[in-house]
């Protein structure tokens, strides 16, 4: 039997990995100059977490769950986002204070029972932060603008801020009935398990992929006409912070996003180069989170960012990471020079030079051969005259000069 990576799953593989290293590092420089501190949690979960969070009557949770029984009997899902472990972790461990504004980054797998497509995995990658303790505006602009900013580091063209307030509970109830009524023919057309999904939550509707849905969802009543004073205005504030930072966004009130917990203020960050799937990166305001999960009153908004879809588009746009050549690569021309070889490239790498050797016991023709092949900048050549000499043959592999370097001065001449 073949056996291949499961349906919806890939392999990073080495030539792509240095590129995932780029952003890797680029998002932890970044989020480190905000003060934020890297968070790990537990591949998996107590399922309950998630159904308590993410919504009964989000995709995620009523289609999408990698949910098992473990060997205890104990119902376990795998990552299904990153934001409910995150809260979880942080009440467990008491990682707030009163008053205390506490900034976490993660990078995860995040495991979703999806239809594979271009973009949409069933393992895939996210970039997160999460900001807690903060009710203020600023606290939105801060992390829509690490969103952001990240992208413009990376060099991502073409990306697009979509904003919307979905307001508090007093919105979505007024909000639930108008879009019931506009949706009310449509609504007779569905099967009851569908029809009392969308009951519970009409905004589903808002992000159905059913072609029907979209059409009646472009009359439907906008949210932003049923959002109470208090959201209305700090949905002003932070429009005005981001101008004030010279961050371009747009406000989209079809942007309600796929989980329950969210409150206010929802974003995503959009791609021009992605087709279908082309959210970079969600996120947005959930004030209740952390009281629903057990904890204290705790106002915090934060973002996930898809690596695979950042991936995507910069391998689109040609701008992959290359890998760094090995510098050199040093050749044993008689047996006999073989622990000077292992002594010469021991030296190498303790300066920072990266180099190889053969290990197999290959003669000097195909020792050459595979330091052409590793695309390796220079050969150093020991044989037998070489050692009698003390010094190394160097050959530029490029254009086939050759010089004679003293073995104790190889290491500083090569830097
Ligand atoms: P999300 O929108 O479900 O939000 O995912 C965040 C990002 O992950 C998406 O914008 C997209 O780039 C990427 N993504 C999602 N699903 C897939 C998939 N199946 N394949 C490839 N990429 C995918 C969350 O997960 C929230 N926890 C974000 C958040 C953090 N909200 C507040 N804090």
């Amino acid at each position: 039997m073949k056996y291949q990576a499961p349906r919806g799953t890939h392999d990073i593989l080495p030539r792509d990995s240095l590129t995932w290293a780029h952003l890797e590092s680029s998002f932890r420089n970044l989020v480190g100059l905000y003060g934020y501190n890297e968070l790990r949690t537990p591949t998996f979960e107590d399922t309950e977490l998630f159904t308590r969070s993410s919504g009964e009557t989000s995709d995620i949770v009523t289609k999408q769950m990698y949910d098992f029984a473990d060997k205890g009997g104990r119902s376990i899902t795998l990552k299904a986002e990153g934001t409910a472990p995150a809260v979880r972790a942080y009440l467990e461990h008491g990682l707030g204070g009163q008053g205390q504004v506490t900034r976490l980054w993660y990078t995860t797998p995040v495991f979703r029972y999806e239809r594979p497509q271009k973009g949409r995995y069933r393992e895939h990658h996210q970039f997160g932060v999460e900001c807690l303790g903060s009710a203020s505006p600023l606290a939105d602009a801060e992390v829509i603008e690490i969103a952001y900013r990240f992208l413009t580091t990376i060099q991502m063209p073409d990306v697009s801020v979509s904003l919307n307030s979905i307001g508090r509970a007093a919105t979505r109830a007024a909000y639930r009935e108008a879009i019931l009524g506009h949706a009310s023919a449509y609504l007779t057309e569905m099967g009851a398990e569908d029809r009392l999904r969308i009951e519970k939550n009409p905004l589903r509707l808002l992000d159905s992929k059913d072609p029907k849905a979209i059409d009646l969802m472009k009359t439907a009543p906008s949210i932003q006409d049923f959002l109470e004073d208090e959201s209305r205005s700090r949905f002003a504030s932070l429009c005005q912070a981001l101008s004030d930072l010279g961050i371009p966004f747009e406000i989209r009130p079809e942007i309600v996003r796929g989980l329950d917990y969210y409150t206010d203020t929802v974003f995503e960050v959009l791609s021009h180069h992605l087709g279908a799937q082309s959210a970079l990166c969600g996120g947005g305001r959930y004030d209740r989170l952390v009281q629903d999960l057990g904890g204290p009153d705790t106002p915090a908004i934060g973002f996930g960012m898809g690596i695979e879809r950042l991936f995507l588009v910069l391998e689109s746009l040609d701008k992959l990471q290359e890998a760094p050549r090995i510098v050199a690569f040093v050749v044993a021309a008689d047996e006999i020079a073989r622990p000077m070889v292992q002594r010469i490239c021991h030296d190498l790498r303790n300066a920072k030079i990266s180099a190889q050797c053969d290990l197999e016991g290959k003669d000097m023709r195909r020792q050459l051969k595979q330091a052409n092949a590793l695309n390796a900048e220079i050969a150093v050549l020991v044989g037998e005259e070489e050692l009698s000499k003390r010094f190394a043959t160097i050959r530029d592999l490029a254009t086939g000069e050759q010089r004679a370097l003293p073995f104790d001065r190889l290491v500083e001449e090569l830097q």
